[in-house]
């Protein structure tokens, strides 16, 4: 009888409040989450109605559709995978109806593709719909989790005990030792007892000041509350980011939701613009829609080379950062102007933030990186195509960018 002792145990480890100083401080694994992961979720597509046959034809698209060999690899399951209740043993059990196989049958067919798997919890007493969750129950989960093959755990916020609420300010003014980072830290600490690495997404929406120690805990951290299929919301959470780009770097990235390409109204500059912000502010880009209802032009965009290069690079690990065009270029909420390093170059991304076609202009010699001196070409990044002529420091640059688009550009000396 040895199941009492364990759910006992659990039980009692909700109740008991570990604090900053008992709480363990295990960094995250470093055998994954080098690069912000690319891969697919279910829940912008599918929210509850998920099942066995949905997860692994979005893996098998990832082959046919060219996703895994552009770089995409997790296959993620959102909320509602499971029973409400646990077994006997306290583990979590897959709803039978949805994944007859359990999830360890969906993890083998994702692995033996080539792909990795990943599942969700939540660091509260139930899943934001209404399942069991982690808190209290780390250890137990996390075995769960490693013994069916998951590569990678998105870990949410919801229905947080009263006691486990944040104080105003967290001991030390550091909210790594907040009530939250606390949580977090719980399933970190777990998560480096199995055996397998497993990349940790802290889903807590930007609060909690999360982005100051994110990377101390988990590869990932939502920055926002969640996407919609909305230019608005891809505006928001570009300012939202702009503001925090400097935490971001190998093994450590703010995650801006997942992709909306292929949900709502968006038009295909607005998919343009979310694909490569997402790009180059380096979030996690997590797919998010029923990627057999992909247009052709879709695909190009979510599979383009370059700028899934910038996002990969091996080399350098920081975002790219909004610049000053020219001197007196005006303002906007976000800026328009961005430039980053590759082991490329560098790279200049134009956002048109207004609702109509506008010329776009920018000094060469007010790019980050490109001195004052020598001439350079100009590579478009979506056609990969270089631009005729070329440019010196001193010149100026203009593009007429339709509305809602942005233009990518690596430029070169020569
Ligand atoms: C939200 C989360 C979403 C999704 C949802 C599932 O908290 O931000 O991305 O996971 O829960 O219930």
């Amino acid at each position: 009888m040895a199941v009492i002792p364990v759910i006992l145990a659990a039980a009692s480890l909700v109740l008991a409040q570990v604090t900053s100083s008992t709480a363990p401080t295990t960094p995250p694994s470093n055998q994954t989450g080098r690069l912000p992961a690319l891969g697919w979720n279910t829940w912008n597509a599918y929210q509850c109605n998920i099942n066995e046959a949905k997860v692994l034809a979005a893996a098998n698209q990832f082959i046919s559709l060219g996703l895994k060999d552009a770089g995409y690899q997790y296959i993620n399951i959102d909320d509602c995978w499971s029973v409400k209740t646990r077994d006997s043993s306290g583990r979590i059990v897959p709803d039978p109806t949805k994944f007859p196989n359990g999830i360890n049958g969906v993890a083998t067919q994702v692995h033996n593709l080539g792909l990795k798997m990943g599942i969700y919890s939540d660091a509260g007493t139930a899943t934001c719909a209404g399942f069991p969750a982690s808190l209290g129950t780390e250890l137990i989960d996390a075995q769960t989790f490693a013994s069916w093959g998951i590569d990678y755990l998105k870990y949410d916020n919801c229905n947080i005990p009263g006691n486990w609420t944040d104080a105003a300010s967290p001991p030390g003014g550091d909210w790594y030792n907040s009530n939250s980072g606390i949580r977090y830290r719980q399933m970190t600490a777990a998560l480096a007892t199995v055996s397998r690495p497993i990349q940790l997404d802290i889903c807590i929406w930007g609060t909690a000041q999360v982005w100051t120690w994110g990377a101390r805990v988990g590869h990932s951290w939502r920055m926002s509350g969640d996407a919609s299929p909305t230019w608005s919301f891809i505006m928001s959470v570009m300012n939202i980011n702009v503001a925090h780009l400097d935490t971001i770097d190998f093994f450590g990235h703010n995650d801006m939701d997942m992709m909306e390409i292929g949900n709502g109204n968006l038009t295909i500059q607005e998919e343009r613009t979310h694909f490569a912000a997402w790009a180059f502010f380096k979030s996690p880009i997590l797919l998010g829609t029923d990627l057999g209802q992909l247009s052709t032009d879709e695909i190009a965009i979510v599979t383009n080379k370059e700028l899934l290069a910038f996002h990969q690079d091996a080399n350098i690990g920081t975002p790219a950062k909004p610049f000053t065009a020219f001197s007196g270029a005006p303002t906007t909420s976000p800026p328009e102007f961005y430039s980053g390093l590759s082991s490329k170059g560098t790279h200049v991304f134009i956002i048109n933030t207004g609702s109509s076609t506008a010329t776009k202009k920018f000094t060469f010699s007010n790019v980050p990186g490109l001195g004052t001196s020598g001439n350079f070409k100009v590579h478009d990044m979506w056609t990969g195509q270089d631009l005729s002529g070329t440019f010196t420091a001193s010149s100026s640059f203009s593009i007429s960018v339709a509305a809602h688009d942005t233009v990518a550009y690596l430029i070169t000396k020569v």
